[in-house]
């Protein structure tokens, strides 16, 4: 019996069939992959190309985009630091039970604290939070300005923008960081391909 937050008087039921038994039904590993980057950095873009990516290869995974997750699981949170908290900890305790389920769970959030994200790699063991880092210029990011969110932010308009008016602490030791070179992005195809290799390297696309 135990006591964990404000639940008391709670027992953990051990059901028979494992995380181990699941990655070897779907033949792959279950981790998170965890994108972080400001907004327009391309999280979605990679999270779309690295999805459809691993489908084409045989592979389960499933995307927990920060954007479309405040549509319902996160919609009554909003922008100010507590909240950031806590849209990041249920985003990690969710991501935590796709890998558990044997997925490939791809998560893609500004996630700007990097105690917030450290507190999600806390949360899985085995190096299996696998952290990417958007490092895309602040100015790459505003030139493209796919959402109109950074002139609103610049206006004055929008309060607490992140890179703007709210920082954005990058991380200190991401397994993949996604850099542009002699000027230019990679593609969303080479983006993908780039964290594809690092999956087939850890043996994360196979179950022994
Ligand atoms: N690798 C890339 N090369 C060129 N444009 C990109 C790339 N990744 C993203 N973009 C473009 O940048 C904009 C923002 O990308 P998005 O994935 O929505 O960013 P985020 O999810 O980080 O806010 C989109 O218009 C997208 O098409
Ligand atoms: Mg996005």
């Amino acid at each position: 019996m135990a006591t964990v937050g404000n639940s008391t008087n709670i027992f953990w039921h051990e059901c028979p069939v494992g995380k181990l038994d699941r990655q070897r039904l779907l033949n792959q590993k279950g981790c998170v992959v965890w994108i972080t980057g400001l907004s327009g950095s391309g999280k979605s873009t990679l999270a779309c190309s690295l999805g459809r990516e691993l489908h084409s290869r045989g592979k389960l995974s499933y995307i927990l985009d920060g954007d479309n997750l405040r549509h319902g699981l996160n919609k009554d949170l909003g922008f100010k630091a507590e909240d950031r908290t806590e849209n990041i900890r249920r985003v990690g305790e969710v991501a935590k039970l796709f890998a558990d389920a044997g997925l490939i769970c791809i998560a893609s959030l500004i996630s700007p604290y990097r105690k917030d994200r450290d507190g999600c790699r806390a949360m899985l063991t085995d190096g299996n939070f696998i952290e990417v880092f958007m490092n895309m210029p602040l100015a790459v990011c505003e030139e493209r300005d796919a959402k109109g969110l950074y002139k609103l932010a610049r206006a004055g308009k929008i309060k607490g923008f992140t890179g703007i008016d709210d920082p954005y602490e990058p991380p200190l030791n991401c397994e993949i960081e996604i850099i542009q070179k002699d000027g230019v992005c990679p593609t969303p195809y080479e983006m993908a391909g780039q964290v594809t290799s690092y999956l087939e390297d850890k043996g994360y696309l196979r179950d022994e």
